[in-house]
């Protein structure tokens, strides 16, 4: 999708679609009664006869517009004429970026910007409604024989006041580069297992590294493996037939040694659960068991894409489970790369054993802080359903950090408590841990678990097991908690 920043009049746009926001009331906002003058009176008079109530979310597409330059216009409510809620203003900017792909609309032009926000600039507006427009576009449609015929938006146009040029363009360019990390963070997701194996994401790091210069790209083989001692990580791709693979990405855009931030993301390529096999129901899902690893491929590709002055290392721990007669039972017991001993009770509580290796690894980054990434518990759905990602971290100020950034960028986290009274779950007689902690707190005794290997720095764990998909008949990526990373990320950077 292209994006590009206008100025000038609504009505001189020459576009597939002018987007305009309409108030309820007497004032319509400054673009609905341009509009309205440029199509004598038009807009005015649907707002009476209610065609329009102006409620938030409500939006009628017309499918003429006299006197402007442009063939269509989507009037999209914005409620009373105060400043709205920064979560409604998401909610209509999505829609509109909807209303326009489902029409079947190529382009468009957005006047979305000026409605006033609560605590929010108009940079915000800009880049939230390019994101908007930008995942109405994407389609994944690589695994079908023929493309589909339906016309595919490809142009936005975001209508900005002189004030807000320079603004505006900084804005776009942020969005563009998260829209790149996007579409690769939700093809490797959507991508079916036998298609991206841990070789496939290994693969896609080295092209990364081809195409930016600033990302030095490692990947250590199962030998490599073997060597340091990652026993855990090993156990768990023992089962399958694809080999194991330890990928780092490193990016250095800060010429002082300061600390990288370093993201670690739970790489099951598929999840069947091992020998304590998963029931079938929805067990194709377990394609995305991978997501962690593809937001950190993709955050690693919008940081380089924009050259951000900051320190950012992506490890991406990535296996597939599967049972086999090589493949770890329950009770086996192994030994991590930290030393400690984990007595394996439930094979299917496997992105713990693959994250607490590449967890010990991350040290040697000499981070400022390590954050995880992962699909790792069913019970994070329980607690937190689709709409927040759990959090949980051993430092207070980095769980408030992360929690702003969820809220300002819409990827929303919740944080849960990881109270010491919880880590007795894990008591095991055989080893020094157990990898499951039994039915209560799953999340919680899954991060307890990750705790005993982050002791060394800052840590944070984004359990996305709610988030990172849809199912149903629009199953596939969200493209979450990239929002909420690169917002954290910009932060550090002084972009946001
Ligand atoms: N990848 C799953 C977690 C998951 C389940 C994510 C459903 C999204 C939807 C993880 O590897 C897993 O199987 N976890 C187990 C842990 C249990 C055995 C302690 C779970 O949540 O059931
Ligand atoms: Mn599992
Ligand atoms: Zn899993």
């Amino acid at each position: 999708m292209e994006i590009s920043v206008k100025r000038g009049h609504a009505h001189e746009q020459k576009t597939a679609c002018l987007v305009v926001g309409v108030h309820a009331g007497k004032r319509l906002g400054a673009t609905a009664e341009a509009l309205d003058k440029a199509t004598r009176g038009l807009v005015s008079r649907l707002v009476k006869r209610g065609d329009l109530g102006g409620a938030p979310n409500e939006t009628l597409l017309l499918p003429e517009a006299p006197g402007t330059a442009a063939e269509r216009i989507l009037l999209v409510g914005c409620g009373r004429p105060e400043a709205l809620k920064p979560a409604d203003y998401l909610s209509l900017v999505q829609k509109a970026a909807r209303t326009i792909a489902e029409a079947g609309l190529k382009n468009a032009v957005s006047c979305l910007a000026e409605i006033p926000v609560r605590d929010r600039d108009a940079g915000w507006k800009i880049r939230q409604t390019c994101l908007a427009f930008g995942a109405s576009a994407y389609r994944f449609e690589r695994m079908k024989s023929k493309p589909s015929k339906r016309p595919h938006f490809a142009r936005l146009g975001v209508l900005v006041g002189l004030d807000d040029s320079t603004e505006a363009q900084h804005a776009v360019n942020t969005a563009k580069g998260m829209l790149a990390g996007l579409s690769l963070m939700k093809d490797l997701a959507n991508l079916p297992g036998n298609h991206c194996p841990p070789a496939q994401l290994a693969e896609t790091a080295r092209e990364l590294g081809k195409t930016y210069r600033s990302l030095k790209v490692t990947v250590l083989e199962r030998a490599d493996m073997h060597k340091l001692g990652m026993g855990a990580l090993l156990a768990v791709a023992q089962g399958s037939a694809q080999p194991p693979k330890l990928i780092t990405l490193e990016y250095r855009g800060c010429p002082d040694e300061s600390r990288p931030i370093v993201l670690v993301g739970k790489g099951v390529t598929f999840d069947s659960g091992g020998i304590s096999i998963k029931p079938g129901a929805n067990m194709d899902e377990m394609k995305f068991d991978m997501t962690g690893a593809a937001s950190v491929l993709g955050v690693m590709k919008a940081v380089a894409e924009l050259a951000l002055p900051i320190n950012v290392v992506g490890v991406v721990p990535t296996v597939e489970n599967m049972p086999d007669g090589h493949a770890i039972k329950p009770g086996d017991v192994v030994t991590s790369l930290s030393g400690q001993t984990i007595e394996i009770l439930n094979t299917d509580a496997e992105g713990r054993l693959i994250l607490c290796d590449a967890l010990s690894y991350a040290a040697r980054f000499e981070p400022d802080v390590v954050i995880d990434i992962a699909t790792l518990t069913g019970a994070c759905v329980v607690a937190l359903g689709s709409h927040a990602s759990g959090l949980l971290s051993n430092h207070d100020a980095l769980a408030d950090e992360l929690l702003a950034a969820g809220e300002k960028s819409g990827d929303r986290a919740w944080r849960l408590p990881l109270w010491d009274d919880y880590q007795k779950q894990l008591d095991s007689p055989f080893a020094d841990m157990a990898n499951v902690g039994g039915r209560e707190a799953g999340t919680i005794t899954a991060a307890c678990f990750l705790s005993r290997y982050t002791k060394d720095y800052r840590w944070a764990h984004l359990d996305i097991a709610g988030t990172a998909w849809t199912s149903g008949k629009a199953k596939g990526s969200t493209g979450r908690p990239l929002p909420l990373l690169m917002e954290f990320i910009l932060g550090r950077a002084n972009l946001a």
